[in-house]
């Protein structure tokens, strides 16, 4: 019997969880700081620490009692080691070492790439080898992925990634912050085709992606309408207009589906695999699921997403990238530091 404790402070989430034999979520806390990033749009990396430092905690606290187990039950410890915020990710780390210490148990070092990529485990088996879209407010990385530890980096973005453009727009249009969910909401009610936002590099060969142009696509198409002098400005200008405020949120939205789909079905087809998992927070969209589910299906490709809930930053997928390497017997030691920049494959 094994119980995982993941830890994941990467970003703006201090998570924490326990995995039972690498099956059973027997706990799943996340604490959110919308409210204190909310105000300026995004995520203001200093403020991001300082909440990780109060609540680490009781949230690590938290995740043990509602798995009704106690420290010492714990086989291991998982943590996520990069790549992130460097502050961030040090509290995260610094924690599970101290406890790893304390406890006399391994501590495990978990890529936070990894764990999205597997997040889709924990509900459902897919095959090996898959293409592995990674989409989240840091990354769009299209992987083959054969096993664990063994990932070939197709594809990835030249400038903005994914989640960043539906955060970037979303402020733009004064939608506030998180972007992907506000941007997803608004365009409910907006025409995906009223205006054509352009598709980068979705013509050309190789699989990477460039997601800056629309946002600057985007603010030009307001200003040809209201030409205002700073950007900040638009919110204002849009005010009342919120017709049009649907219409661009729509379009947008389905510029960067679109792109992320033949991409993705590019990838699979050109491998001879018919098996593609979409992870990270933008995996939450419902237009992306349903596209590219409906994509999928004419070429025979099976589409594998994980539920919103392990989607989003969370430290159960962490525990269970940690359960793998914990049966190989992969074990950091009390020298781990992380690592803002690391990759894999
Ligand atoms: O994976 P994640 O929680 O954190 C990172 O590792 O970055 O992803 C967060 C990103 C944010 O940019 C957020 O705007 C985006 O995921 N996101 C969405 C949706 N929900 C979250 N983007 C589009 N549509 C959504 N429904
Ligand atoms: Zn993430």
């Amino acid at each position: 019997m094994s119980y995982i404790l993941g830890i994941e402070t990467s970003c703006d989430e201090t998570a924490a969880a326990v995995l039972k034999d690498g099956r059973h979520v027997l706990s799943n806390i996340v604490g959110y700081q919308y409210e204190i990033h909310g105000r300026y749009g995004g995520i203001v990396p200093e403020l991001a620490c300082r909440r990780h430092i109060e609540v680490i905690s009781p949230i690590v606290e938290n995740a043990i009692k509602k798995a009704d187990i106690e420290l010492r039950d714990l086989s291991a410890i998982a943590v996520t080691s990069g790549p992130g915020l460097i502050g961030a990710l040090l509290v995260g780390v610094s924690f599970a070492k101290s406890l790893s210490y304390a406890l006399r148990i391994p501590l495990i070092s978990v890529n936070h790439l990894e764990g999205h990529l597997w997040a889709i485990s924990l509900e459902k088996r897919v095959t090996k080898p898959f293409i592995g879209l990674l989409v989240s407010g840091g990354h769009t990385n299209l992987y083959l992925v054969e096993d664990i530890g063994q990932y070939r980096l197709l594809g990835s973005t030249l400038d903005d990634a994914a989640g960043e453009a539906f955060d970037k727009v979303s402020k733009i249009l004064g939608l506030g912050y998180p972007g992907g969910p506000a941007i997803e909401r608004c365009a409910e009610t907006g025409d995906p085709k009223a205006i054509t936002f352009p598709r980068a590099l979705s013509k050309k060969k190789g699989f990477d992606f460039s997601f800056s142009g629309i946002k600057t696509a985007v603010i030009s198409y307001v200003r040809a309408m209201y030409p205002v002098s700073h950007i900040d400005d638009i919110p204002g200008v849009l005010k009342g207009e919120e017709s049009l405020i649907s219409d661009i949120a729509a379009s947008f939205q389905q510029a960067v589906v679109d792109i992320l789909v033949s991409k993705t079905i590019a990838a699979a087809r050109e491998m001879g695999i018919d098996r593609v998992v979409v992870s990270g927070g933008v995996a939450c969209n419902r237009v992306l699921r349903g596209e590219m589910s409906r994509h999928a299906q004419r070429y025979g490709i099976k589409v594998y997403i994980p539920g919103p809930k392990y989607c989003t930053d969370n430290a159960v997928m962490i525990a269970w990238v940690g359960h793998r390497y914990y049966k190989k017997g992969v074990f950091a030691d009390l020298r781990l530091n992380p690592d803002a920049r690391s990759s894999i494959g």
